[in-house]
């Protein structure tokens, strides 16, 4: 029970590696907000999870959310301990067929959303006075380019370069700002992910998937299920010296 009377704030939490998270905080005795754009699925969510588990609307690219998901966390659960900024999206594209609207997407979400809902996350944290822990979900993409995935790698570079900022300005008031850089994670997001590779790269559904699982050093993909126990540390007091960091947690993919 590493987080018992915690309440965590996890965006995008409504299935893949962000519902894994809220699943692992239950179990370590924290409050849940399952804070995501698709409401219908956070509920569904919350009620499968339990009553730790709770759902908020939340969308990252408009403050107002932000804001009004924050005040609803301090409300239900008497403030916001543990921030995770999982919420994302993924596109692909050839550098030469980048749209403006893909562009604009990606960073309004992957980006300014984390970075708003860090901030407001932590004018939260800094008024309760007691602290507390930002995990910020970055990507081996943001590591290194990739040629078709620029956009994306780009918002996920800006995210390890933000949890630096944001970590090395926090932790005055205790704040920890720490990052998780996952290798290749199977799930939907994945599924979508092959989809748009089939299409660029001529490939069968799934080759994509198979390719990059038998790449890892570990031998396979990634679970969700990988991921939790660094999330469950960044959140814990055992991570209270830790600040600016990123984690690869990837099956040894990036060192390879
Ligand atoms: N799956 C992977 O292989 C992988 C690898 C590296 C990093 N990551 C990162 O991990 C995180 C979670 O990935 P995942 O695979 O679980 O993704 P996913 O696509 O399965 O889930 C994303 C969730 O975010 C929600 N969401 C989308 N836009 C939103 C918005 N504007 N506001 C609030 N919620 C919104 C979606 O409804 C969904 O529930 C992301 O930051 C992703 O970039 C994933």
């Amino acid at each position: 029970m590493r987080l018992e009377g915690k309440s965590a704030l996890i965006t995008g939490s409504a299935r893949g590696i962000g519902r894994a998270f809220a699943e692992a905080y239950v179990r370590e005795g924290a409050r849940v907000a399952i804070a995501d754009i698709n409401l219908d699925a956070a509920r569904a969510t919350a009620s499968e999870i339990g009553p730790a588990a709770y759902a908020v609307a939340l969308d990252v690219a408009k403050q107002e959310s932000i804001d009004a998901a924050i005040r609803e966390v301090e409300v239900k659960a008497g403030g916001v301990d543990i921030l995770i900024n999982n919420a994302a999206l993924f596109d692909l594209a050839p550098i030469v067929e980048i749209t403006r609207a893909s562009y604009d997407r990606l960073f309004s979400v992957n980006v300014a959303g984390a970075l708003f809902t860090l901030q407001a996350a932590a004018k939260s944290m800094i008024a309760a006075g007691r602290g507390g822990k930002i995990i910020n979900m970055a990507s081996q993409a943001g590591r290194r380019g990739e040629a078709l995935v620029g956009v994306y790698c780009a918002t996920k570079a800006a995210i390890i370069s933000l949890t630096q900022s944001a970590g090395l300005d926090l932790i005055k008031h205790r704040i920890n700002v720490n990052a998780i850089a996952p290798g290749v994670v199977d799930g939907e997001h994945w599924d979508h992910v092959d989809a748009l590779f089939a299409k660029y790269e001529n490939l069968k559904p799934g080759e994509k998937k198979r390719r990059v699982g038998e790449a890892v050093p570990f031998g396979r993909m990634g679970t969700a299920g990988d991921l939790t126990g660094m999330a469950v540390f960044l959140a814990s007091s055992e991570a209270d010296y830790i600040v600016a960091q990123t984690y690869n947690v990837d099956g040894g993919n990036w060192m390879s």
